[in-house]
């Protein structure tokens, strides 16, 4: 792949534990827990949205909203409300019911540590949670951000967006989708939360269109190129490096491209689709640097 895509490691891999420090920060305070009954369903949220992660949609947020000279809190408090949604997201699909997955991020899935009826609750709180933070004054001064905030994040993770997505991903196991019929499923159960992410600084900072559109141009193709890469390391990192039980796509017979086109043309399909979105942030010139590198870290990382 083309060198220029994973230049400036050093400063990506510093930029990304300054986002998980300061997403972090954030969904502590956003997410106490109470001396009350229900003490156990925070601690479950806790277990699964503070338990590490590459907080590459926390990055997305950060980014985008430096990109737009936004206040920093405000940032970071989208951010937690992304990786909240993202959490919820992972917890229901290691459930039995779907992906029946045992290891998440090195350690016991939700419903392991826990229980079932816990991991779906604490799933349920989590994304309820994260719309709630963003309609919160604090997240921006003006409501009418705060509301297309909530709108696009609704959009994103619906019907329309991962649920919808994870509905087809469910039905085609077992089965031969074409590669336009797996693009469209990945676009909806991956894509389209990745793609928020990097328009939710622009929201944040009140971009002008053009720029916007440039922006969700960048979050589309790279949301395209993460999960492509997702289902080839599926099948090529090990279980210590990716946290997660491996070989199970193949297993569970999901439509994957790697299943359609195998690891080297799936591979080159992920890098093909990292450098168009990094393309796409050419008029943001040296301030879009970070963003250029993680379109590299996306088809090269290891987790
Ligand atoms: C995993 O996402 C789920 C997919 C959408 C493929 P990530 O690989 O971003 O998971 P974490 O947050 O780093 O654990
Ligand atoms: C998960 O895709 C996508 C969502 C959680 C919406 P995968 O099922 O491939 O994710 P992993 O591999 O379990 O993280
Ligand atoms: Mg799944
Ligand atoms: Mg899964
Ligand atoms: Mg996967």
């Amino acid at each position: 792949m083309a060198l220029d895509l994973v230049h400036k490691p050093d400063a990506l891999a510093a930029a990304l534990t300054e986002t998980n420090r300061l997403v972090e920060a954030q969904l502590d305070a956003l997410l106490p827990v109470p001396e009350t009954a229900e003490a156990r369903l925070i601690e479950a949220m806790r277990y699964s949205v503070l338990n590490g992660g590459k907080r590459m949609r926390a990055f997305l947020v950060m980014q985008t909203a430096q990109l737009f000279s936004v206040n920093q809190t405000c940032a970071a408090r989208v951010a937690a409300s992304v990786e909240m949604l993202h959490a919820y997201s992972l917890i229901h699909d290691d459930l039995p019911a779907m992906d029946d997955d045992d290891l998440r991020r090195g350690l016991p899935s939700c419903h392991k540590k826990f229980d079932e009826a816990t991991a779906i609750l604490a799933g349920d709180a989590l994304q309820t949670r994260a719309f709630e933070v963003l309609a919160e004054a604090d997240t921006h001064a003006d409501p009418e951000a705060r509301c297309e905030l909530v709108l696009a994040l609704a959009a994103a993770t619906g019907m329309r967006g991962m649920v919808g997505g994870q509905m087809i991903d469910m039905q085609g196991e077992g089965k031969s989708l074409t590669a336009p019929e797996i693009t469209r499923l990945q676009a909806l159960k991956t894509g389209r939360l990745i793609q928020f992410s990097a328009e939710a600084g622009a929201i944040l900072g009140r971009a002008p269109q053009a720029q916007r559109h440039f922006i969700a141009a960048y979050g589309r193709e790279l949301g395209g190129a993460f999960q492509i890469y997702d289902d080839v390391l599926d099948e090529t990192a090990s279980a210590e490096e990716l946290g997660k039980t491996i070989g199970k796509d193949a297993a569970q017979g999901k439509a994957t491209m790697v299943a359609i086109l195998g690891l080297d043309r799936a591979r080159a399909q992920a890098e093909r689709l990292a450098e168009q979105a990094a393309g796409h942030l050419e008029s943001f010139g040296e301030k879009a640097d970070l963003l250029r590198a993680l379109a590299g870290f996306t088809v090269t990382r290891k987790s």
